[in-house]
């Protein structure tokens, strides 16, 4: 059994945590800054394949103390790196250091690079190469309380890379994060969702691929594990075995799923996205303004402009908030990258919680419309 780590945007790992259950993983423990779950090598591959929240799945290698240079170069020379480096294979080491003697996460990191380097050449008379862009095996180091724990990352490329969004508008949300606000918001996956501001459309193909069961990552050609030195034939064969039985599983999406923006071009690019990503989903060139709930009942999660030309566009604000209020019945979750939106609703959020998206803070709010 290993010891995997999914990590996440800081604020969604209750999410997180929940989906990973559903997917069926072992020992899936709420922790801040990530999920720890266990089980075979394989499930390590499930999870970059399945899950739509996190961002990457490590692997831990080795826990040692590090109280200092020392002590953090013979833990990482101990540990054995034969299952992810040849002398063929490129890799690089990234290091978080917090609360130790060590606190310099380059210098930690290159303590450790000398490390591999040196037990590799010892073995095989070779040395691997540092590749920074494009390593073939990522290595991170957590150093907390002089206490190292070494993991290797499955994933390579972020897995918010699904493969699908080749163009965006302005400002697209990750892929992760919207997965993130879809299982925040409450969403069966049955009733009617409504993304009136859609942009390149993320939240709405996230949420039909996710309706349809159909695993992210089926999308992306290659994981960082598939360039481990142990990754041969045979698991290779197991890995497209296991791709196999995903697709499988995919089933037609039920619910109607509509994606609006009131920019022609944007929601273009939302549709060549949606192609890619293989669902179906209804677009709406119109005004959010235009919005109807139509008798039905369903719900919105959206991700309206922000940023510094919205302080002066109250009408925008002001437009939203009343589209929103004339929906009863239904649920309305808005990622909001300003704090005028929720002045502007007149109703109490029935959830509020802080979620970056990327270097901006935004808060996901969600309203139950009476
Ligand atoms: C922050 S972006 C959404 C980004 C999107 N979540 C993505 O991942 O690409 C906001 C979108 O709102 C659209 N928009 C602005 N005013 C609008 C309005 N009155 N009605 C509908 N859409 C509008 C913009 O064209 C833009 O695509």
């Amino acid at each position: 059994m290993q010891e995997f780590h999914a990590t996440c945007i800081p604020g969604a790992e209750e999410v997180l945590c929940d989906e990973l259950r559903e997917l069926g993983f072992a020992s899936v423990r709420l922790n801040r800054g990530g999920i720890p779950l266990r089980g075979e090598w394989r499930d390590g591959w499930r999870a970059c394949l399945q899950s739509r929240i996190a961002q990457r799945i490590l692997v831990l290698l080795r826990r040692f103390p590090a109280a200092d240079e020392s002590a953090l170069y013979a833990g990482a020379h101990d540990t054995d790196w034969n299952r992810l480096l040849s002398p063929r294979t490129t890799f690089a080491v990234s290091a978080v250091c917090r609360g130790s003697a060590l606190q310099n996460a380059n210098f930690a990191a290159l303590k450790v690079k000398d490390a591999i380097c040196d037990r590799l050449r010892d073995e095989t008379g070779a040395r691997p190469a540092v590749s920074r862009d494009d390593p073939d095996v990522r290595v991170q180091l957590y150093l907390a309380n002089d206490k190292a724990a070494l993991y290797a990352d499955l994933s390579g490329e972020s897995l918010h890379r699904r493969g699908y969004r080749l163009e965006t508008g302005e400002a697209p949300l990750r892929e992760t994060l919207a997965a993130a606000i879809l299982r925040l918001s409450g969403w069966d996956r049955a009733t009617p969702l409504v993304d009136p501001m859609c942009g390149s459309g993320t939240i709405a193909i996230e949420a039909a691929q996710w309706a349809s069961n159909m695993a992210p990552g089926l999308g992306c050609e290659r994981f960082g594990f598939e360039r481990w030195a142990s990754f041969g034939e045979s698991e290779a064969a197991a890995l497209r075995e296991l791709r196999g039985r995903l697709r499988e599983e995919v089933r037609p999406s039920r619910p109607r799923i509509i994606a609006g923006d009131a920019d022609a071009a944007v929601l273009d690019v939302a549709k060549a996205n949606a192609r890619r990503a293989g669902v179906r989903l209804s677009f709406r060139h119109s005004s959010i303004q235009d919005l109807q709930s139509g008798g039905e009942k369903g719900v919105i999660v959206t991700n309206p402009p922000y940023g510094v030309r919205l302080a002066a566009e109250p009408d925008l604000v002001r437009g939203v908030a009343a589209a929103l209020t004339r929906m009863h019945g239904w649920r309305a979750c808005l990622l909001a990258g300003s704090p005028e939106y929720e002045r502007a609703l007149p109703l109490r959020p029935v959830m509020k919680m802080s979620l970056p998206n990327g270097d901006i803070d935004c808060d996901f709010l969600a309203y139950d419309i009476p």
